[in-house]
């Protein structure tokens, strides 16, 4: 495989991951929302967790792979800015996870609840930042904005 042909196979590929991202969070938001289902529920969390991770190193990857293109940088930026915004979301996951652990109560109980609000706010950022990414980087690679 010659070296252009490599390139095309990179970049090929990252128009899918940047999709996966998306439909990734999607799902990641409808199993928690699914986690007080009696039995299972709880399973449901751990797999929420992992696919956290999941997602984190998904974010980073792409950030990495769309910075090796001549994509324009407004895409270059809103990539990087998911993927810290997915660091973050993991350190607000952690406590809420620990709170699931060993449940808080009065101040601290209301600390948990903001984090709780912020995780939610992070999840709508990041899948409108990822689908906003995806379609354009998707459209860029295409040539759709050259009017022929
Ligand atoms: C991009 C990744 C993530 C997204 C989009 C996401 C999204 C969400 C959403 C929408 C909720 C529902 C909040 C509610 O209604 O109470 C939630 C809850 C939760 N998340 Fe995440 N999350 C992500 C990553 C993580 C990670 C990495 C962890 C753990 C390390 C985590 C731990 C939790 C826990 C424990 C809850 C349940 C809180 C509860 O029911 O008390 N999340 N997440």
């Amino acid at each position: 495989m010659g070296i252009d042909q490599g390139v095309w196979a990179v970049s090929l590929s990252i128009w899918r991951q940047l999709y996966a991202m998306v439909w990734l969070v999607f799902l990641q938001i409808v199993i928690i929302l699914e986690s007080k289902i009696p039995v299972f529920g709880p399973y449901l969390v751990y797999g929420h967790v992992f696919l956290g991770l999941v997602i984190l190193g998904l974010a980073h990857f792409n950030n990495a792979q769309i910075k090796k293109t001549e994509a324009p940088s407004r895409l270059k930026r809103i990539a990087k800015s998911t993927a810290t915004l997915a660091s973050i979301q993991v350190i607000f996951g952690v406590i809420l996870l620990a709170n699931i652990m060993m449940p808080t109560s009065g101040i601290l109980a209301s600390v948990v609840e903001f984090v709780r609000l912020l995780h939610i706010m992070t999840a709508l950022a990041i899948i409108t930042q990822a689908s906003s990414v995806a379609t354009a980087y998707d459209m860029w690679e295409e040539k759709e904005y050259i009017k022929t």
